[in-house]
């Protein structure tokens, strides 16, 4: 059977797209060998390696085990999908697409634009996703008005993490604006701790960039410069504003130059080796797993400006169609993730809130809870994270995030230079999203 293009011919303008599709006819059919296998299994491909990533992904695979279905674990180790994106690229080029992935915000709908992805309509109905769902989770997961992905959980990126005994101690309070960040960033330095752990991997240094921008402009700036790319944003003041903060808050790192994974970060953080840190709320359920229970010995706020504002990050798993042999146990797959027991518990071990707008705010934590109800005040309060796809492609991700970095390593980049190259970038972007779409 040949794999399923449902949608228009592509363009021969199109790159990688073009030559994925190619492949693909080309390609012997995947999976025909393993649909002869007795007992039902898939072949799932994420990025959940951390000791608490693993336990929520363990209680999607102990879920789909009750159904009959082996969930086989494909990890690909890289914070925020980095390594996880590249993996899932070369396995569809090669013919050997996983039978679920995770992939997240823009992608989705670059891998349905190309017809590999089972659509999932008749799950949803059945599921009545359609009142379940947050309006802003119901969109993500369609693709030309098709279901092509089941909703995991929804990460909080503006979470500001601080250590709730330092602070007492100190007599401090979680800063609400910049002021109080220097304030108190300044008081936990007299007393000799450091003020902010941050790590210089170039992922790390963009999710505070990002954050500062939400912080200086709110989602309606953040979306003219990171969704509709436009260059003229790039050369706004409030632009040149989150540069220079964040030039400034190196002053306050404990290492700005050190690049660590983020569980090692977080570990830094868990000895007290500096009393703040920014990073999505994943690091709480890691905590959590290291032993060390939200509200006791940390807690978390919102960054300084971010209050009202949710910028998120939504995990989701798509199935690749190929053949149709494993469509019963995927749809298994999509059917149960968004059920409202496995919904709970899944969030609760990842750190994340449910995507039900129905869910119990009794069983969250406080972190939780704050981030399921800001979420839910909509659209006008969400920020889509450009770090983790939610914005953006991957290209014009890695592009941005880039120059950030280039700017945050090399104090002598004055802001007005990064802006220009990020114009340029976002003009460039601007013209290959015009030649996609044809004359
Ligand atoms: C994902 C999270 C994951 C984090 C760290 C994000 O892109 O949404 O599920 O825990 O990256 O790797």
């Amino acid at each position: 059977m040949p794999v399923p293009i449902h949608h228009e011919p592509l363009s021969g303008k199109t790159g990688l797209r073009w030559w994925i599709a190619q492949l693909l006819l080309a390609a012997p059919v995947f999976a025909a060998a393993a649909a002869a296998t007795q007992t039902p299994s898939l072949q799932v491909l994420h990025w959940w390696t951390s000791a608490s990533e693993r336990r929520a992904a363990n209680v999607l695979a102990a879920h789909l085990g009750e159904e009959g279905v082996e969930w086989k674990d494909g990890a690909i180790p890289g914070g925020a999908g980095l390594g996880a994106g590249k993996v899932l690229r070369s396995r569809v080029l090669a013919g050997n697409a996983p039978d679920a992935t995770q992939i997240i915000g823009v992608s989705i709908g670059e891998w349905a634009e190309l017809g590999l992805l089972l659509e999932l309509d008749n799950v949803a109905t059945a599921g009545k996703w359609d009142k379940a769902l947050f309006p802003t989770i119901r969109t993500l997961v369609q693709h030309r008005k098709h279901v092509v992905a089941a909703p995991l959980g929804i990460h909080r990126i503006n979470t500001l993490f601080y250590n709730r005994k330092l602070f007492a101690r100190l007599n401090l309070s979680p800063p609400t604006s910049w002021n109080e960040f220097e304030l108190v960033a300044r008081r936990l330095r007299a007393a000799g701790i450091a003020p902010l752990e941050q790590s210089s991997e170039p992922w790390q240094v963009a999710t505070l960039f990002e954050n500062l921008v939400l912080a200086e402009s709110g989602p309606e700036y953040y979306r003219e410069l990171f969704v509709r790319q436009s260059p003229q944003a790039a050369a706004d003041a409030r632009l040149t504003e989150a540069l220079q903060r964040l030039r400034s808050m190196k002053s306050w790192m404990l290492n700005p130059a050190e690049e660590l994974p983020w569980t090692d970060a977080v570990k830094r953080f868990a000895r007290r080796e500096a009393a703040m840190f920014v990073m999505g709320d994943w690091a709480r359920a890691e905590l959590n797993e290291m032993g060390y229970a939200t509200d006791d010995e940390f807690a978390c706020a919102t960054m300084p400006g971010t209050d009202k504002y949710h910028l998120y990050s939504v995990d989701t798993l798509a199935m690749f169609a190929g053949d149709y042999a494993h469509q019963a146990a995927q749809e298994k797959l999509a059917r149960l993730v968004v059920t409202p027991s496995v919904q709970q518990q899944y969030n609760a071990a990842k750190g994340a809130v449910p995507v039900r707008r129905d869910a119990d705010p009794a069983t969250m934590d406080n972190c939780a809870r704050a981030s399921w109800k800001a979420f839910g005040r909509g659209a006008a309060a969400q920020a889509p994270s450009l770090v983790h796809r939610m914005a953006a492609d991957e290209e014009s991700r890695d592009a941005i995030i880039a120059e950030v970095h280039r700017f945050y390593i090399d104090d002598s980049i004055p802001p007005a230079d990064t802006q220009r190259r990020l114009g340029a970038i976002l003009r460039t972007l601007n013209l290959r999203t015009h030649t996609r779409a044809g004359p």
